[in-house]
């Protein structure tokens, strides 16, 4: 493509972050999306409450942040795409193979996660137009946009691809760093203002209560299971994608520390996310919107969110219109945040092993993913549930565990004592260097195994 600029062509510069802030919300932006307020809080919904909460919160901790450590970290050493950088990790050629397959399967799965979410980022960006028809006279056009059907899944969807598609072909800075850097703060801030809202209205303390006072004995296999996807999900692991931005971060950005802001950023707002949705839902139900079957599972898990906000909205008066605009606009970039970092898994390998420019692998991919959001809209039930199931339920935690692997046992002390060095010269003296590299040797592959393994025999 003649018109690619330098920026553009498969060569795309290391340290494409131009400040480690930069780096942080962008990695922050990757993570912060439909995780962590379209899923969280269904889960907590389905799940039983605080009990969800507490378990999440721990494993987000123990097991999550961990494994983004050594994911950045493999990122940055291999200094290029997913595959390539996963392929450096091993000395042995017999283990390049087992590691690069690895890859390989985390880019085909990145794409079918992209499908997925490309869907609910388009029911996304349905909300945010609606008010717009609403208030300019096209009422019908809102409710449309606004019920389910195939013909909108798919024409939302592709608004939504073809987003993500000019955000990515912007390259890493001009595009990624710009939109993340300056959009998250007002996100949290509207999110605070919600929260406070909400509490003001009838039925929102029970809520409050349901999401924090746990309920122990709720703690169960499926519930840890279901924990551990979410966190895997929410902190955008275990497919390459902190991969590729570890690639892009400075040689002097210090990983354990960047690591844990991210972390603590994007479990911080799926807990503001749940303060505001889990009593929001609880008011909902005091306005006869059903929730729950009589099971006591969620009536709709997948669209629980946009049943529960336009009920929250509608309750405020005239303000609900500009609120719903705005909450949903933000909320639509932050899952155009997080998509720009699914299509830059491809987009990398597709340009440095395959030597295509950058517009061209993004449009290529595009296509490809069109193609499967396409098969699950069709089939929607119950395509869509499988595809999220196979993505954040199983390849998600078992690929960041060989992540965990390949870094512990394949990468010796030494080498990724020098990475995690290079911006942190004093690392081999800290408390972190003496438990992290035999934590993702020994105790997150166990942790992980056996969470799997409980709940397979359950
Ligand atoms: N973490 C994002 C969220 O919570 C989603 C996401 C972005 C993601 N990139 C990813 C999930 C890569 C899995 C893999 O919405």
């Amino acid at each position: 493509m003649p018109s690619d600029s330098p920026e553009q062509t498969a060569s795309l510069p290391r340290f494409g972050f131009s400040t480690r802030i930069g780096f942080v919300l962008a990695a922050a932006g990757s993570a912060v999306g439909l995780g962590n307020i379209w899923s969280f809080p269904a889960q907590v919904a389905e799940n039983g409450g605080a009990a969800f909460v507490l378990v999440y919160l721990v494993l987000s901790l123990l097991l999550a942040y961990p494994a983004l450590v050594a994911e950045l970290m493999i990122g940055r050493y291999g200094q290029s795409n997913p595959v390539t950088a996963l392929e450096s990790v091993p000395q042995n050629p017999a283990w390049r193979t087992v590691t690069k397959l690895t890859g390989i399967v985390a880019v085909l799965m990145i794409c079918l996660i992209f499908s997925f979410y490309s869907i609910v980022g388009g029911w996304l960006a349905g909300f945010t137009l609606a008010p717009l028809f609403e208030t300019t006279g096209m009422p019908s056009a809102a409710s449309w946009l606004q019920t389910f059907s195939p013909t909108r899944n798919l024409l939302l969807a592709i608004i939504f691809i073809a987003l993500t598609l000019g955000i990515v072909n912007g390259g890493v800075q001009k595009g990624i760093e710009r939109w993340s850097a300056r959009l998250m703060p007002l996100l949290v801030l509207l999110l605070v203002g919600l929260i406070f809202t909400v509490m003001t209205q009838e039925g929102a303390i029970e809520g409050v209560h349901h999401y924090l006072i746990p309920d122990f004995s709720r703690i169960n296999e499926t519930l840890i299971m279901n924990a551990l996807g979410q966190s895997f999900f929410s902190m955008s692991l275990g497919v390459g994608a902190m991969m590729v931005y570890g690639s892009y971060l400075k040689r002097n950005a210090n990983l354990p520390n960047v690591a844990l802001q991210v972390c603590l950023l994007d479990t911080g707002i799926a807990f503001l996310a749940g303060l505001l949705i889990i009593p929001a839902l609880f008011v909902a139900m005091n306005l006869g919107v059903s929730i729950y079957l009589p099971d006591g599972h969620l009536a709709n898990n997948d669209t629980l969110v946009f049943e529960v906000l336009p009920a929250l909205f509608n309750n405020l008066g005239v303000m609900g219109i500009p609120i719903a605009l705005a909450f949903f606009s933000l909320m639509s970039i932050a899952a155009l945040t997080s998509s720009i970092s699914m299509l830059e898994v491809p987009v990398a390998c597709l340009t440095e092993r395959a030597g295509l420019s950058r517009k061209r692998a993004s449009l290529i991919v595009c296509i490809g993913v069109l193609a499967i959001v396409a098969i699950v809209i069709a089939k929607f039930d119950p395509l869509f549930g499988a595809v999220v199931s196979l993505t954040t339920g199983y390849a998600q935690p078992i690929d960041g565990l060989l992540f965990c692997l390949f870094a512990g046992w394949l990468m010796g002390r030494n080498r990724k004592l020098q990475e995690i060095r290079k911006g942190w010269p004093e690392a081999e003296k800290s408390l972190f260097w003496k438990v992290w590299p035999w934590y993702i040797k020994i105790i997150c592959p166990i942790m992980i195994t056996s969470i799997f393994i409980l709940q397979h025999q359950s």
